[in-house]
This record gives C-alpha cells, sequence and structure tokens, in this order.
C-alpha cells in the first residue's frame, strides 16, 4: 500500500494524485484521499475501487485545499471496493485516517466499539483507529493519536488528520514505513521517497515507535510516549527522472534495458586490481572474523530469494564455505536454530519486506550476526542488519523484479569473491573472476539485442497452458526465477525442477503441450543436462534451450554469451526476463501491475 500527504499553500488534489501515481506499484485495488485546508469547510473526501486513474475520475473540479492525505491499497482485510479504501473517516467527518500494516486485535476492538454504538463503515482493521482518535477526550490531536497507538497491537504507517487540527498532519511509524520530505513552506509525507522525490529530496525517515507533527513550515518528531527525537534529515540520492519511464513503455521493460548500467553501477568502485579482490566498504566484516564464518545462511522473499540461491551457490564456489538460501518467510516460523559461527544475510529489493524484517530481527535477539545485500538506501532492513552491500541497482518500479535481482546476484558474486580471497581462491581465480564481472555489462547489451528474436520465440509459446522450467546446480535457481517470472507476468503456470529430478516425477507431465525450458550452460554439466532434453523429446515434448551453444535436441535455442563458469548464471536468466515479457505482451496482460501482487509486502 502507499500513503501521500501534503501541507502547505499549494492546490492539494492534483499532488496527492501524482504521489500516488507513483506510489501505485505498491498496490493497486482502490485508492483514496481527504483533503482540507483554510477555506474547505471540514474534511472532504473521494475513495474509488480500481486505479488511481478511477479515482481521478471521481475528484470533483471543485475540490479544493491545500492539506490532505490519500492512500492506494492491497487489499488484506476486506475486498477491494469504495467503502474499504483508505482513508477511513468517523461518522461526524471530522477524523480521517490512512493506514499501511494490519491492526492484530482489530476484530475485539471493533467488538467493544460497536458494543458501545460506534457504527463502522467498513470491513478493515484501520476504522477502529479512526474511531479510538476520533473519541479521545484529549486536547491535542497528538494525544488524542497516541492514545489510539496504545490500545493498537499490530503494524502500522499512519497519517491522521482531524478537521479541528488543520493546520497540521500526525503520522506514526511502526513497522510499516513513513518518510517526511521537507520542502519551502510546505511539507509532505509518504510511505516511499518515490513519492516525494519530484518535490524535495531532503528527507527524514521515521524509526519504528516513532511519530511526527508535521506543519507547513515546521515539523517535529517524537515517541509514542511523547518524548521528543532528533530528527536527522538526510538526501535521497535516485534523482526523479530514475522513476519515470523514461520513453519505455513499461517500467518493466525501462528496467530490463537499464541492466547493463546497472550492474556497471554495483561494480564501480569495488573492484582492487592489485590484489585481485573487491572492497565492500559497508560490510563491517574484518578479515579475522570473516575467517571465523562456518556456514552462510541467506534469508530473502520471492525473486530475492532466488537471487539468493544464486548467491549461496557462488559463496560456496568462490568462498568455500557452505552456504544455503531459504524463504526467509518459512525461516521466520520454524523456530530456527541460531548458530554463533553461521553468518546470516537477508536480500531484499525494498529493504521492507515484513517476513525478512521479522527473520533479522529474531536473528539479533538471538545475538546473530546479520548482514544485508539490499537495494534502498536506508530501507528498515538496511538499518536493521549489521551491515552489508548495497546493490545499487536505482529505483524499480514494475512489480517484478529485474534489474534488481541481477544486481542481488552481482554483489553476491562480489561478497564471494571477497570472502573467497580471504579464505583460499587464488590471485589467479581471483583475477579470472574479476575479469568475467568486468565483461557482464557487454554481455547483457549483447543479450537485449536479441529481444526481436525473443519477441518471437515468447509469441509462439504464449498460447501454452504450463511450461516447465529446468536446470542442474548453476541453471535450477536460473529456472526457478525464470518461472516465477513467467508466472507472476503472464499468469501461465510454471513450474521449475531441478534437470536431475525429472526422472523423479514431472516426466509423466511431458507431452506435446507442456513446454520446456532448458537452461544449459557450457559446464561440465552439459552432457548430463542434453540427457535430459533427450528424455524429454523422447516423449515429444517441446523444448526452448538457453545455452552458449545451439543444441540439437531444442526446438530452439537463445544462445547467450560465455562468462566465466561461476558468473553464467547472472547472465542466462536475462533472455527469460525478456521472455516473460513478450509473453505477458502477447496475451495483453498488465504487465507493471499484475493482479494480485505488490511490490512490497509489509505484512505479514
Ligand atoms: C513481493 C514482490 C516480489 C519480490 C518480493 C520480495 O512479493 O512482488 O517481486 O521479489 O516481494 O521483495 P523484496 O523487496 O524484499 O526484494
Amino acid at each position: 500500500c502507499g500513503i501521500v500527504g501534503y501541507i502547505g499553500k499549494r492546490d492539494v488534489a492534483p499532488l496527492l494524485l501524482e504521489g500516488l501515481q507513483r506510489l501505485e506499484y505498491r498496490g493497486y485495488d482502490s485508492a483514496g484521499v481527504v483533503i482540507t485546508g483554510p477555506k474547505a469547510a471540514g474534511l472532504k473526501m473521494v475513495k474509488a475501487k480500481g486505479r488511481v486513474r478511477d479515482l481521478e475520475a471521481k475528484v470533483p473540479a471543485r475540490f479544493k485545499g491545500t492539506t490532505g492525505i490519500a492512500h492506494t491499497r492491497w487489499a488484506t482485510h476486506g475486498a477491494p471496493s469504495d467503502e474499504n479504501a483508505h482513508p477511513h473517516m468517523s461518522g461526524d467527518n471530522k477524523v480521517a485516517v490512512v493506514h499501511n500494516g494490519i491492526i492484530d486485535n482489530a476484530d475485539d476492538l471493533r467488538a467493544k466499539l460497536t458494543a458501545d454504538g460506534v457504527e463502522f463503515l467498513s470491513e478493515t482493521d484501520t476504522e477502529v483507529l479512526v474511531h479510538l482518535v476520533a473519541r479521545s477526550q484529549a486536547d491535542t490531536l497528538e494525544e488524542k493519536v497516541r492514545e489510539a497507538l496504545r490500545l493498537i497491537e499490530g503494524t502500522y504507517g499512519i497519517a491522521v488528520l482531524h478537521a479541528d487540527f488543520s493546520d497540521r498532519i500526525v503520522v506514526a511509524r511502526n513497522g510499516s514505513p513513513v518518510v517526511l520530505g521537507i520542502g519551502e513552506k510546505e511539507m509532505f509525507v509518504a510511505s516511499d521517497v518515490a513519492a516525494l522525490v519530484s518535490h524535495t529530496r531532503q528527507v527524514v525517515t521515521l524509526d519504528d515507535g516513532e511519530m511526527a507533527t508535521i506543519k507547513a513550515d515546521d515539523f517535529r518528531t517524537y515517541t509514542t510516549s511523547g518524548t521528543r527525537t532528533t530528527a536527522n534529515p538526510t538526501t535521497v540520492e535516485w534523482e526523479a527522472e530514475s522513476y519515470d519511464m523514461g520513453g519505455h513503455d513499461t517500467y518493466m521493460h525501462k528496467e530490463i534495458s537499464e541492466q547493463p548500467d546497472a550492474v556497471d553501477r554495483v561494480l564501480r568502485g569495488r573492484i582492487d586490481d592489485r590484489f585481485s579482490t573487491v572492497h565492500l566498504g559497508g560490510l563491517n566484516l574484518d578479515a579475522r572474523e570473516a575467517r571465523t564464518i562456518r556456514r552462510i545462511k541467506i534469508l530473502g522473499c520471492g525473486t530475492s530469494y532466488h537471487a539468493g540461491l544464486i548467491g549461496a551457490g557462488l559463496i560456496e564456489e568462490l568462498a568455500r564455505i557452505p552456504a544455503d538460501a531459504e524463504p526467509a518467510s518459512e525461516f521466520r516460523y520454524r523456530n530456527p536454530v541460531v548458530d554463533p559461527d553461521t553468518l546470516y544475510i537477508a536480500v531484499s529489493q525494498s529493504g521492507e519486506t515484513y517476513d525478512v524484517l521479522a527473520a533479522v530481527q529474531e536473528l539479533k535477539r538471538k545475538g546473530a550476526r546479520v548482514l544485508g545485500v539490499v537495494n534502498v538506501v536506508g530501507s528498515a532492513i538496511a538499518r536493521e542488519t549489521d551491515g552489508g552491500v548495497y546493490v545499487h541497482a536505482g529505483p524499480e518500479v514494475c512489480v517484478v523484479s529485474t534489474k534488481c535481482f541481477t544486481n542481488t546476484v552481482t554483489a553476491f558474486a562480489l561478497l564471494a569473491l571477497h570472502l573467497g580471497r580471504i579464505r583460499d581462491l587464488s590471485v589467479a581465480d581471483g583475477k579470472r573472476v574479476i575479469e568475467g564481472l568486468r565483461r557482464l555489462p557487454g554481455q547483457i547489451q549483447e543479450i537485449l539485442k536479441q529481444e526481436d528474436e525473443i519477441k518471437k520465440l515468447a509469441k509462439r509459446y504464449a498460447d501454452a497452458k504450463s511450461m516447465m522450467f529446468i536446470g542442474r546446480v548453476r541453471g535450477y535457481p536460473v529456472a526457478l526465477e525464470a518461472s516465477l517470472k513467467l508466472k507472476e507476468i503472464s499468469y501461465i503456470h510454471a513450474e521449475a525442477y531441478p534437470a536431475s529430478e525429472l526422472k523423479h516425477g514431472p516426466l509423466a507431465l511431458i507431452e506435446p503441450s507442456l513446454p520446456t525450458v532448458a537452461i544449459i550452460p557450457d559446464d561440465d554439466l552439459l552432457e548430463k543436462n542434453r540427457a535430459a532434453l533427450e528424455e524429454i523429446k523422447a516423449r515429444s515434448g517441446q523444448i526452448l534451450a538457453v545455452a552458449h551453444q545451439e543444441q540439437e535436441k531444442a526446438d530452439h535455442t537463445i544462445v547467450v554469451p560465455k562468462n566465466e563458469p561461476e558468473l553464467d548464471s547472472i547472465l542466462m536468466g536475462i533472455p527469460l526476463q525478456i521472455f516473460a515479457y513478450h509473453t505477458a505482451l502477447a496475451l495483453g496482460r498488465d504487465i507493471d501491475k499484475p493482479r494480485n501482487l505488490a511490490k512490497s509486502v509489509t505484512v505479514e
């Protein structure tokens, strides 16, 4: 979900709608806006099921004010509808709240409030907060909100507007991001800097347990118990333009195309040719400590989990440290054994995914050392971890991850090389991998040039009901990620299997109508992989291979440039991003905003 708010002198509705557009990638099943101002009598609200453009169409011409809050939603409690859209407002139209997160004790509070005669207008958990604020007898809005929050269990990022205190917006954060944007005699608030950067790059990120009051020319931060805190404004490094589509039809296409530059950025300034290693300034792990690591456990969700799987492989290969990756969402629920000699690494594009954050917090509570491999600087996971590697992919707006995946995997290659060179990796191998890393941007460019051919292939396969993706060892996580990409945006069912496991079950599915995409790097497993193709061909299955040379058994081959064997998996996924893109396009899907998904899942 996304929150945006403004207080100042400008006409607020267009500002908020623009902010919502920029946040739409975080949720897009309904949206709403509430405004007020010196000349506006009370609060005025418009809400709509659907996209921000549907809301825009409903906003009347005379919807004028200079203060307001707005929201774009990804439903958790209550189906998408006009009523369940945020903001939520009290019956007397005095209090409006927008909320990201989940209130765990909402049912109890709702029952108590209903027993007291409060009438609920929606099915959402957020509405209890509105009534609690509205019923508070406290003198100030800050105290009213504080009183309400004391009764609430759960996670929130909220913004509250009150008709009797229309010179301010009160915001609070616990588990869901809230960022203040400082302007000239105007202030912004949002759940994501994406909504702010076209107006200001001076921001203050609230900590969990922090609140703030923003006024047109002033703001202050304090804890939920009322103690003042010191706010340290920082400058957002991403330019406003990097959030634009830049001449592409979709963000996904733009982000796929940006990969040569993005990979260049993750490498920049980090390679040390003299010692054939890399420097990772933010790691906070000296060589002596690095040598004591006995095991590495990588945690992430979705595409970041897949990047972690490739990362684990790279660490094992280059640093010879046993490593594995697990979905953070599973790890945190199984009372994991936290071992002092294990280094934990949390992977997240947004740095906000709740399951990853919760895993980090649980690990830290148990005394573990946790690093982050994160894209968004200063995000919650970046702040909670003891150090880490920023992946510098730049803002990623499309819900499905492409360039950030590639950069994360490349960041893992850097980390693996760094650890390897501290341990047993030779100077010669270090040099070889460094040269390979340097070749990546140019090789990605070569793959991008094949877009037209890949598009033709995508059209050929677009009517498949289901697809199988196979790979072995280095190729298997590539298969997993490629199948995820396809299902997320095209809604074609896809399964990924280790090629070696085909004969243990999935071979039963193979028939002419179930195509297989096979990842076949030119490594020492090539012959074994070819044997898997034989097995499929023998059952008349169609095969699309991604390989370093034409595959005789395949119906079609996408040939990718060869790098060092350890780094090949970074390249082999890229044509399959393009493949998924054009398949989804051929099927007329909404590529940047696939149904039922959101960019950042900040709830459990
Ligand atoms: C959501 C997105 C995925 C993403 C995952 C993890 O499910 O739809 O594309 O991979 O979250 O996000 P993160 O920001 O932690 O990498």
